[in-house]
Formats: C-alpha cells, structure tokens, sequence
C-alpha cells in the first residue's frame, strides 16, 4: 500500500509585490542587494485582514478539483502552518469548515519551513496504517503578518501563499522514502520568540534571524536528509528526475544541488517569484512544476524543508 498524490493546487493572494514595490513602500533595501544574495524578485501580500485559512481554501480547492475528488470524501486534513488563523481551533478545522467537510481527523502541524514535509510525511503514515483512505495536506502561510518591516534584513525575503496536495491510497507506488529531523539546541537562529499572556504580547512578535547561521545549517542538512531518503528507497541521488527544495534562497538552493551533484536544470526554483512563503514553499513549487508539465507520472521527485526549530526533512516519491 502506498500513498499516492492525486492532485496539487496553490494560491497567491493579490498581485506580486517587487523589490522595488517594497523600496516605494519605504524599505531602505535595493533590487540588486535582494536579487545577488536570494534570488528573490517579487512577493505575495495579503491585505491586512487576510488569514491563512482562506489562502488554504483556494489552494485545497485546486488540488481538490485536480484530483476530481469532493471535500466530503476526504478522512484526513493537515495544515502545516506557523501562522495560524488563532490560537485555537486549529487552522487545520477552520479550513475542514470551509471545505464542508464533517467529520474527517483534522489537525495542524507546526514545524515552520519544514512543516509541509512534516505534515506530508504523517499522512503517508496514516494511510500505509490502512487507518484513513484520502488526505488534504496544505501548507499555508501569512507570513507578513509576524515581519517586522523595520528590519530590512529580514522582510525582503518572506511572502504569503499556499500549497496543497490530495493523497490516496493506492497499490501504485507514491511516496517511496521520508526522513524527519530537528535539533531544538538551534532554536534560536530563527524564531518568533513572543508570546500572548492576559491580553497583552510578551517578548517579540517578530521573526528574527541570524541570517549567516541559518544559511549553513540548511546547506549541510539539506544535502544530508536527501541522501538518507534515497538510501532509505534504495534509490541513487542520480535517479531523482526533479528535486524540490524548500523555496528560502537561490544561494541555499544551489549549494544544496552542487553538494548532491544534481544540474540545476533538475532543481524546481519558484523563490524568485514569491519569496520564502515557510510552510506553502514546497507545494507552491511543486504546484507549479505540475501544471507547467515539467514533473510527469512515473517521475522521481524528491521534496525537501528546512526552518525553525531547527527542523528539517525530506520526502521522496514517484509522481
Ligand atoms: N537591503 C540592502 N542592504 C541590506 C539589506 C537589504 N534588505 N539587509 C541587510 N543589508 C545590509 C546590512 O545592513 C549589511 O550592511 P553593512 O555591511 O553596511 O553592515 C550588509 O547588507 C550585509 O549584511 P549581512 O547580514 O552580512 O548580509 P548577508 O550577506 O549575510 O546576507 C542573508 C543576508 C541574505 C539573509 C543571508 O545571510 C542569507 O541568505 N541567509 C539565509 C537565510 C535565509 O534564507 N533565511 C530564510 C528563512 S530560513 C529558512 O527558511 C530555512
């Protein structure tokens, strides 16, 4: 029994937002400073009141009708986010009601940048249980909502979006290998480190980030989990049609493919068009690699996340 990806679909609020949007909006920044050392060129912002429920919504909504399949057959619903609507429900159960579904097992997942990964690879363990048949798996994310736009060193590279897929169970082969890791000794390289305590914020709503820090770690255990999920396949890293790393930075994404020997031309970029969107990067681009027709069935691709905790993981499947 395997699971197996029936349909992929995303969604990105509004229009893009370049980096010369965000220098008229009054940040002290430059497109050659965002672009030389992230690859980064535009974003996606919601409007102020925008949730990540409904950027979850639409994203379901297409991978839902791309699978031909109604929100009232799914028996499993995970939203990895870091952004959450509110504290509680969960994001997971405001987006279970919006789709009208009743009655599926519906929760979040939080592990920042890797959270798709996570949440994509505890599915897969629900339906290889035999326990549940058909699973929505959403990363959705309003990041700007935690930016601090004073802060030029980290605001140019976060957007909003989403990313979902449908996963069935199925005797074809579907996801072959996952690798899940975290190392809470790093959970200060990258953190929203505040907290809501009697109507008040305690400590900092803000993301902050030792930038340097965080570039290394994702390099070495990006390329790492890769080839602990193809040793776990009994699959060779040259096998893999199409890699899918977490969308943060070009740089990251290039060290990452160098170190595992892999042509870029067999690397999914889509960061330059909406900046690290967290928990939606991986579905975004996998979203886009589908419908474009790069990624075809019978296909070798192997999805990778890495962000705060630090955690981080992989996902090998065959499309
Ligand atoms: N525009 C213009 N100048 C800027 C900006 C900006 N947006 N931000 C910082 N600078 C300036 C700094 O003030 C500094 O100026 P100074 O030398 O006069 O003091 C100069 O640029 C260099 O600053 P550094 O912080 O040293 O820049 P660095 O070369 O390290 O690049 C960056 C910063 C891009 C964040 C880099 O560290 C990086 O790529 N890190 C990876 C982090 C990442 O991708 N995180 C994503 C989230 S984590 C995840 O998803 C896994």
């Amino acid at each position: 029994m395997f699971a197996r990806i029936i349909g992929v679909g995303s969604f990105l609020p509004g229009s893009a937002v370049t980096n010369h949007d965000l220098m008229l909006r009054g940040v002290d920044t430059n497109d050659e400073w965002i672009v030389t050392r992230t690859g980064i060129k535009a974003r996606h912002l919601v409007e102020p009141a925008g949730t990540t429920s409904e950027l979850a919504l639409e994203a379901s909504r297409r991978a839902l009708t791309a699978a031909g399949l109604n929100a009232s057959e799914l028996d499993l619903i995970i939203v990895a986010t870091s952004t959450p609507d509110f504290i509680f429900p969960s994001t997971a159960c405001l987006l279970q009601g919006k789709l009208g579904n009743h009655g599926a097992t519906t929760f979040d997942v939080q592990a920042v940048c890797s959270g798709f990964i996570y949440a994509l690879t505890i599915a897969e363990k629900f339906i290889r249980s035999g326990s549940h048949k058909k699973a929505l798996v959403v990363g959705a994310e309003v990041f700007s909502r935690i930016l601090d736009w004073q802060d030029r060193a980290t605001c140019v590279l976060f957007g909003d979006g989403a990313g979902a897929v449908v996963l069935e169970a199925s005797d074809k082969p579907g996801i072959l290998a996952s690798a899940l890791h975290a190392d809470g000794a790093h959970h200060n390289i990258l953190s929203v480190p505040g907290n809501v305590c009697s109507g008040q914020v305690i400590g900092d709503p803000f993301l902050r980030m030792d930038g340097k820090a965080v570039f290394k770690f994702a390099v070495r255990v990006l390329a790492e989990v890769a080839y602990e999920c193809c040793a776990a396949a009994g699959v060779e890293p040259n096998e893999i049609d199409w890699l899918i790393p977490h969308q943060a930075n070009i740089r990251i994404i290039e060290a990452t493919a160098k170190k595992m020997g892999l042509s870029m031309d067999k690397v999914i970029v889509t960061v330059d068009q909406h900046g690290n969107t967290s928990a939606a990067s991986v579905p975004l681009a996998l979203d886009a690699a589908v419908r474009d027709g790069r990624i075809k069935p019978g296909q070798k691709v192997m999805l990778e996340g890495v962000g705060g905790g630090f955690t981080w993981g992989a996902v090998l499947l065959e499309f």
